[in-house]
């Protein structure tokens, strides 16, 4: 019976066109992929800033886990958290400006324990309609009520702010969206949360290392931990690691640390990661023309598709995102490219609405212009002859 129920869900989801599949890479996460044994020019890896596979993180990641083994062996709060994490934490508050931070497993624990530690019954989280899937899922395993707002709709948050709360109200947005990305309208959500006493919280995955010479979207608008009070900045991305750091006043990381499930409740991340994220801090900080090139890369990369007239969602940031329509069609387009040796997401529902399926290009600073030139020259013929075939 209970396996009837699976199958014809997965019928179901098959018959819509909505069936992922995992590819298998054989080779590290680089511009060239090794993918079922055949090479690949990837664009659609988050590793920005190309140091996922850096040699000097890798030897950072070696000599930590010679320094303390692989196995964190217990909680933070047992004896998980190690001098790795304490420098790790440290070093992120100095460079992010911010009285302290805190260490999550990744970004999805960080921003679930978040909204649950911060926010109790009578509070009220107001959401972007396109917030990350983890933001939602932490609004919903809260305690607070969640009312989502349409999409940078700034009068339809502000009439929901407008309405009377018992608690304490909580605007919470990612900084950049990662599936269009596109960045928050943060002076506006800023002004909006001093004018309803509302706390701010960003999630700044796809901007951080990208935006505001790397130390990202906060830097880019120029706004402090006054401003922004909780920020979370997922480390899987454009540090090439893994793990998430939380980062504002020392209550709020006190707040944290005593009442954070997703904080207290789970094995400490691999002291080694922690020892490799700050080889990959250093390079962000020594290597400022690595932001740099990927800023010209994207400014090239507009130019093309601009030039081809291929019609991409308006994007400053490494995320570029063709809207390709139903699920069908995105699916056929991705494989498309794939036949022609480039592995480009197609993302589909439920991960955006329905008929926005697209192509969900990334830009990596181990990208060429070349490489660009080939994806657009090639996307553009598909397109056309796809155009012709209708
Ligand atoms: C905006 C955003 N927040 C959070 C996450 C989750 O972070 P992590 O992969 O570290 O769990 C992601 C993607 O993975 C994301 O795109």
């Amino acid at each position: 019976m209970f396996s009837q129920r699976l199958s014809s869900r997965l019928q179901q989801h098959a018959a819509e066109n909505l069936v992922r599949e995992r590819v298998v890479l054989t080779s590290p996460q680089q511009v060239a992929v090794q993918v079922n044994g055949q090479s690949m020019l990837s664009f659609c890896s988050n590793d920005y800033l190309g140091l996922a596979n850096d040699p000097r993180v890798v030897e950072a990641f070696k000599k930590g886990a010679e320094l303390y083994g692989v196995g964190s062996g217990a909680s933070q709060l047992i004896s998980g958290h190690s001098a790795a994490h304490r420098d790790l934490e440290q070093q992120f508050a100095q460079f992010l400006g911010r009285d302290r931070a805190l260490l999550f497993n990744n970004g999805y624990m960080a921003n679930v324990g978040v909204l649950q530690a911060l926010t109790q019954k009578n509070d009220v989280i107001y959401e972007d309609k396109f917030n990350h899937a983890s933001l939602i899922d932490a609004g919903l395993l809260s305690s607070a009520k969640m009312l989502r707002y349409a999409h940078h709709n700034l009068n339809h948050l502000e009439a929901l702010l407008g309405q009377p709360v018992a608690g304490q109200k909580f605007i919470v947005t990612d900084g950049v969206f990662s599936m269009g990305g596109d960045l928050a309208p943060l002076p506006k959500l800023v002004a909006l949360a001093k004018k309803y006493d509302a706390c701010l919280i960003v999630d700044d995955a796809h901007g951080i290392g990208v935006l505001g010479a790397g130390r990202g979207i906060l830097q880019h608008f120029n706004l402090s931990q006054e401003d922004v009070p909780v920020l979370i900045c997922p480390l899987g991305k454009a540090f090439g690691g893994f793990g998430a750091i939380v980062a504002g006043n020392s209550i709020m990381i006190d707040s944290l640390i005593q009442f954070a499930r997703t904080y207290i409740y789970t094995t400490a991340i691999p002291p080694a990661l922690a020892y490799a994220v700050q080889a990959s801090l250093s390079i962000i900080q020594e290597e400022p023309e690595r932001c740099q090139y990927l800023q010209s890369l994207i400014a090239y990369f507009k130019a093309c598709v601009e030039a081809h007239q291929l019609s991409f969602l308006s994007s400053d940031t490494a995320i570029q995102s063709l809207i390709v329509g139903d699920a069908d069609a995105t699916l056929a387009l991705q494989e498309a490219l794939k036949d022609q040796g480039f592995l480009v997401g197609g993302i589909r529902p439920p991960t955006v609405p329905k008929n926005t399926g697209r192509l969900r290009i990334t830009l990596s600073v181990l990208h060429t212009k070349a490489h660009i030139d080939q994806l657009i020259a090639t996307l553009s013929h598909i397109r056309r002859d796809q155009c012709q075939q209708i």
